[in-house]
């Protein structure tokens, strides 16, 4: 079977294909014939050699966690699914054994790790992690919701976001960005996003995004959002200065979820203004699997239609990431194997 590997980590350039046997399931294993795989800023991460959480010394790597398709085969401890089957995988990876997995939420796993390899036209996963996906759901749509939908919905929980808060979302037009716009709007909350490009911005506003801001100067988005509203909740995947922006327009009592460092891994904050304002900071990674079962449910009922930017062919997986580090694409980047 083939793969899109990272053979050098030097960017989109770096992709090739290449021939891999075709992996057999262990007892507690199924072989996905993959129909789509989702490619996150996880996976740019990992290309351009600036990864915080894998371990690339063995190259070619095989990225690519968002994993949608039809079950081939199974090991013979499996009975949640079988072959014929079509599901979205869960990539979480968690030890089933810790406080966190015990007591929950599962995605504070003290050995939390992530499914790698949906970049592939086939992916040896954990049964157990599979969701069968209802007819309603097609695999490309369902390979857009586990990294970036997950992650904004556990987000939008965490942050206790309800019906008429003003959401912040800075760099509103990516993955977790136009998640975060249509799963907050789903509850009734409304929204403020930012992006350097304004022909972007007026497809957010399609989206559901209430108000835009077209600028990337921290001083210009306070202004900006400022002369909006007050937030109460801030979704910050970017981290550099938009933590302390976000953190400086946050009302009193508000809360901010972090899940990224797009911009920098570092942030200056106002420690004075976040004890007196009462203010929340949250970390957060991912989500857990009845989260993500709930996000193809409201797929299923017609509620939520993920934003699908492009498809690429498994030979064009560099032409994605390319479009992902050039900052061309509304929403999601897919890959279909
Ligand atoms: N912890 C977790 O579980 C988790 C899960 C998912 C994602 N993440 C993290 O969340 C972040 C977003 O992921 P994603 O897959 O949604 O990425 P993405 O699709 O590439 O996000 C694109 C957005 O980021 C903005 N952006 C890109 N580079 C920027 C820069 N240098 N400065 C300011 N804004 C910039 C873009 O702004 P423009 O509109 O101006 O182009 C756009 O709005 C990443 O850091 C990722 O690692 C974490
Ligand atoms: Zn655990």
């Amino acid at each position: 079977m083939r793969a899109a590997a990272f053979s050098e980590l030097i960017g989109p350039d770096g992709v090739r294909i290449i021939e891999q046997p075709t992996p057999e399931p262990g007892p507690n294993e199924a072989i996905v014939d993959v129909g789509a795989c989702s490619i996150n800023r996880h996976d740019l991460w990992i290309l351009e050699g600036d990864s915080a959480m894998v371990d690339t010394d063995a190259l070619p790597f095989v990225s690519g966690l968002d994993v949608a398709g039809v079950v081939e085969t199974v090991g013979g401890e499996v009975d949640t699914v079988a072959p014929g089957d079509r599901v979205v995988l869960c990539p979480n990876e968690t030890c089933g054994r810790c406080r966190f997995c015990r007591d929950g939420p599962e995605n504070r796993c003290e050995e939390f790790s992530m499914f790698h390899g949906g970049l592939a036209e086939t992916a040896r996963v954990d049964a157990s992690r599979l969701i069968s996906l209802p007819d309603a759901v097609d695999t490309t749509t369902a390979a857009a919701l586990p990294t970036a939908y997950l992650t904004a919905q556990h987000m939008l929980r965490q942050a206790e976001v309800g019906a008429g808060d003003l959401v912040f979302i800075p760099g509103v037009t990516g993955g977790v960005g136009v998640a975060s716009v249509q799963l907050a709007d789903l509850v009734g909350a409304r929204t403020v996003g930012t992006s350097s490009s304004g022909e972007k911005l007026d497809q957010l506003q399609a989206l559901g995004l209430d108000h835009a801001v077209e600028a990337t100067d921290p001083d210009e988005i306070k202004s900006a959002v400022e002369a909006i509203g007050t937030p109460d909740v801030v979704i910050n995947h970017l981290g550099g200065d938009y933590t302390g922006v976000g953190l400086e327009l946050l009302r009193r009592g508000g809360r901010m979820a972090v899940c990224g460092r797009t911009a920098d891994s570092h942030s200056e904050i106002d420690i004075p203004d976040l004890f007196l304002g009462h203010k929340r900071v949250i970390g957060s990674t991912m989500g857990t699997q009845p989260e993500l079962q709930r996000l193809v449910d409201l797929v299923a009922t017609g509620d939520l239609s993920p934003e699908i930017e492009a498809t690429y062919s498994l030979e064009e997986t560099g032409a994605a990431f390319a479009a992902m580090q050039d900052r061309t694409a509304v929403g999601k980047l897919i890959v279909e194997p």
